[in-house]
């Protein structure tokens, strides 16, 4: 069976420029022969959280809460796309991902970030990996940034810059390591 990465990015601004990096890396998945879902919030159309998806009676969440939770709990792993707002993360990804919880467990995470400027996100990128951990879907070392996102990939998520093509096969690879070593060792049990 495939390997299945939900890619969960975070803006909903109508100008949006971090949607080609996500774009980016679903055509680096693959190409690695991985399964995935983007996870986008301006389709996905969350309310500001009231009740978490685990709150609800079984069925009862509304769809699309119901459907983005079968994606999480269906993935070996979180590949999260970030912008940077005010040295943060996007409100809508906060939003997104407090949703959620027992989805996350046990299965390893990676952080894309990115911003207009020439710091790539790395401050938002360092909050997430705070909140990723407590989520209880650790990060990998390796970080993803990437500066004047809206100069870097054309609306398909292409780039001409060889460093992005180069350092996504690296990240990657890493990230797909600790997919698979923490999915043979969920499949011999998990601690609660
Ligand atoms: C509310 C807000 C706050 C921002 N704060 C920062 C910031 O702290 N650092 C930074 O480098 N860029 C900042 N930016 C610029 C973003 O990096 C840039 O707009 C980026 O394209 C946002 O991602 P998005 O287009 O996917 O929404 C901010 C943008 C917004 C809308």
């Amino acid at each position: 069976m495939k390997l299945h990465v939900s890619i969960i990015y975070g803006s909903v601004r109508t100008e949006r420029q971090g949607i080609k990096a996500a774009l980016f890396f679903q055509k680096k998945l693959k190409d690695l022969d991985v399964d995935y879902t983007l996870i986008d919030p301006l389709k996905s159309n969350l309310p500001l959280l009231d009740k978490m998806h685990k709150e609800y009676e079984p069925g009862e969440a509304p769809d699309q809460m119901e459907a983005i939770s079968k994606v999480l709990e269906q993935s070996d792993g979180f590949l999260l796309i970030s912008g940077e707002y005010n040295h943060s993360i996007p409100p809508a990804l906060k939003n997104l991902l407090d949703h959620f919880q027992r989805e996350y467990f046990f299965k390893p995470s990676a952080i894309v970030s990115y911003s207009a400027g020439n710091y790539g996100g790395v401050r938002a990128a360092v909050h997430l990996r705070a909140i990723l951990a407590e989520l209880g879907t650790p990060s990998i070392s390796s970080m993803f940034p990437i500066a004047q996102v809206q100069n870097s990939f054309d609306d398909a998520g292409n780039t001409t810059n060889s460093f992005y093509e180069e350092r996504s096969k690296r990240f990657l690879d890493e990230f797909m390591w600790y997919i698979r070593a923490l999915k043979e060792a969920r499949n011999k049990g998990i601690p609660y």
